[in-house]
């Protein structure tokens, strides 16, 4: 199936064992624009094809859940002009793709803190949400003012509302009922976290969330990452014993 991308690689290892959702942070946009005397912000916009490469990579596998980090809450703290063109590219971007993301069965959600955005943004987020929330190939989550700390605290007071309300006891709290009022409950647990642009660190993404992930770091630039460099992060996972705690001899088929 061809969804956005001009070129399709096809996995060479076991599509069998693959993540059921993988969540990645784009990183790297400025400084792949400045390696060529650019300004940053070219970068932001080079990754929409990295963006598209990927979706379309997952959508292609059946990996039913992909998370991207397209803004955290710390990147307010950039320059007014860079974060201007970030969102004016969120809005440019969502009005371009949703159809597409439609017709590919493909269900987009936004998470994060919305309120910080301008209401049209929001209410072009939410169109978006409502027409694809039934489709069922491929979980796009976008994750826009958010931070794994925020899903926490959000999570905590969602709990508190209930425990008032007398739907929910203290005792009742536990890490699955935690769990399933986190940003992310509507999809599978997180099985593959891969950041691109050579750091090592989480940059509070999803904190509760990658508590038994696989993590793949990449020195590939978000923008140069394609369906060859998405592949070889899958292999590399498929490589991998994941043990949850247990002895190697316990988890051997
Ligand atoms: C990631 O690329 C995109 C966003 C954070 C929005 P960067 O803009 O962080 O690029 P580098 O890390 O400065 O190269
Ligand atoms: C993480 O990248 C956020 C996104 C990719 C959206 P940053 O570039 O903001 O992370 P730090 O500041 O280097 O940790
Ligand atoms: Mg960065």
């Amino acid at each position: 199936m061809k969804l956005f991308a001009k070129e399709e690689t096809v996995l060479n290892t076991d599509t069998a064992n693959l993540p059921q959702h993988v969540a990645i942070i784009m990183d790297g946009n400025g400084r792949w624009a400045q390696q060529q005397g650019k300004l940053r912000t070219f970068g932001h916009k080079a990754g929409v094809d990295a963006v598209r490469a990927s979706v379309s990579f997952a959508r292609r596998h059946n990996i039913p859940a992909l998370t991207l980090f397209a803004f955290s809450s710390e990147n307010w703290k950039r320059p007014e002009e860079e974060v201007s063109v970030l969102m004016e590219l969120f809005k440019l971007v969502l009005n371009s793709e949703v159809k597409k993301l439609h017709k590919n069965n493909v269900r987009l959600k936004v998470i994060g803190d919305l309120s910080a955005f301008d209401p049209s943004l929001v209410e072009r987020i939410r169109k978006a949400e409502n027409l694809t929330a039934n489709n069922t190939a491929l979980c796009l989550n976008i994750a826009a003012n958010y931070g794994g700390r925020w899903d926490i605290v959000e999570t905590t007071k969602r709990l508190q509302t209930q425990i008032d309300e007398g739907s929910l006891q203290l005792s009742d709290i536990s890490e699955t009922t935690f769990h399933q009022q986190t940003a992310f409950a509507h999809v599978p647990e997180l099985d593959l976290l891969i950041r691109t642009g050579g750091e090592q660190r989480i940059s509070n993404f999803l904190l509760w969330q990658c508590a038994y992930s696989e993590l793949y770091f990449t020195d590939t630039l978000w923008p140069d990452f394609n369906e060859q460099t998405f592949s070889k992060a899958i292999e590399s996972f498929q490589q991998r014993q994941r043990r949850f705690g247990k002895i190697a001899e316990q988890v051997q088929c």
